[in-house]
């Protein structure tokens, strides 16, 4: 089997935005085909894959299209992955596989949202969507407080204080004031977290990810003709994926994702490394206490030491372990569909030291980390320079 490598990315800004998707798009391919290095035209891209919810219904049906046009390609092949917020990690995972089977050798992902130009209470009903609807939407748990519930049995089962909730946001501001993308650049102290006005106990304004608009994009090949178009393509060497219950109450543990436990089995059965041999971690922080279950269920933690591990520092940019040095979902922003696609654009730049002010010095392995809804469904991709 073929393996995939990632040649070239592109990403616009994170934010309160102007453009509209469709211009967001056509902004973030365009980077990526220029950022490939030689020898790439856009006519060689045979298939495309686009991550978006679709916010707000901008375009509930065959959004595909929209990408075909605005990255110049009429006629190829487009499909539509839509795995709330994990469309990102199972658009590349369908990418990969497509150039895995030797059928194509250039392949496009792009990964999109437009939410900050849809009115509150509409807002809240398309983050809703992607929650259970029977048990959760419609008895009034909004998505914040799913996340509020889990985070509550997290501190009292493992007898930690929101300190350390408050450190992931503390950490990802300070990461995110270093990225020219992204939303949020400012530097916060561990008590304006922790004083924020709250939205879902023990969840403030200042654990929560915004919402935001945003897309990125990324060119994958199949790794033997990955140097025809540039000296340092980043290797894909594995990808999972997995799956659970909608509803949380219906989950065998709900401090742990069992979707992302299942996930990062595979991709890292898949690659044939192991975890001390990865370098740094893109995870999906879309509340602070996200990125301490990631921690533990992708196996760099144990149960309840994600907490400790985060409060000593090893996860900064500078630590043994750098989580999220790109500001994750809380600084960078989370335009939903864009976010596995970012992740990955951010692990291209950091392999092939490109990273500027936010490069994590002798980064040779990366993980991406995308995460569904409160945990129904997760991809983990691994990858490699050299
Ligand atoms: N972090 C830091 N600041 C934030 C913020 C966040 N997550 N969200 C909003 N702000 C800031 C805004 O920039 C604005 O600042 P300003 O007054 O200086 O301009 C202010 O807070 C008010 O913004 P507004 O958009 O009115 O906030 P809101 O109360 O409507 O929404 C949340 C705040 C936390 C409820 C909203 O951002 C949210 O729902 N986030 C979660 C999104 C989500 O669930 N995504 C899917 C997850 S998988």
């Amino acid at each position: 089997m073929h393996r995939a490598a990632i040649i070239g990315a592109g990403h616009t800004r994170f934010g309160v935005l102007e453009a509209g998707p469709r211009a967001l798009l056509s902004t973030a391919v365009g980077e990526a085909l220029a950022s490939v290095d030689r020898n790439l035209e856009r006519s060689q891209v045979q298939e495309a894959f686009l991550a978006t919810l679709g916010f707000g219904g901008w375009q509930i049906g065959n959004a595909s299209a929209a990408l075909a046009e605005e990255s110049g390609r009429v006629g190829i092949p487009v499909t539509r992955i839509e795995n709330a917020c994990a469309s990102g990690g199972f658009a590349i995972r369908a990418a990969v596989r497509a150039v895995e089977r030797g059928d194509r050798d250039v392949v496009l992902v792009a990964g999109l949202e437009k939410m900050t130009d849809v009115p509150n209470a509409r807002r809240r009903y398309w983050l809703g969507v992607s929650g259970d609807t029977e048990w959760e939407r419609l008895a009034g748990l909004t998505f914040a407080g799913v996340y509020g519930l889990i985070a509550s049995l997290y501190l009292a089962e493992h007898r930690v204080g929101p300190e350390a909730l408050a450190e992931v946001a503390v950490k990802n501001h300070e990461n995110g004031g270093l990225n020219p993308n992204a939303q949020f650049r400012n530097a916060l102290r561990r008590d304006d977290v922790l004083r924020a006005p709250r939205v879902a106990e023990p969840l403030g304004l200042l654990d929560c990810c915004p919402v935001s608009d945003g897309a990125a994009a990324l060119l994958i090949t199949r790794d033997d003709l990955a140097s025809r178009f540039t000296d340092t393509p980043v290797h894909i060497d594995g990808t999972g994926a997995g799956s659970d219950y909608l509803a949380v109450q219906e989950r065998e543990h709900i401090t742990h994702f069992d979707a992302s436990r299942r996930a990062a089995e595979e991709a890292f059965r898949e690659a044939g490394v192991a975890r001390k041999a990865i370098s740094l971690l893109e995870v999906h922080d879309c509340f602070t206490i996200a990125e301490l279950l990631a921690l533990e269920d992708l196996g760099f933690a144990g149960d309840g030491e994600a907490a400790g591990l985060t409060l000593s520092g090893a996860t900064r940019r500078t630590g043994r372990l750098p989580v999220n040095p790109d500001g994750g979902l809380k600084a960078k922003g989370h335009p939903i569909g864009a976010t596995g696609v970012s992740q990955a654009y951010e692990v291209f730049v950091q392999l092939r030291r490109q990273a500027g002010a936010r490069q994590v010095p002798g980064a040779e392995r990366a993980l991406t980390h995308n995460v569904g809804g409160s945990g129904a469904s997760a991809a983990v991709t691994l990858y490699s320079v050299g």
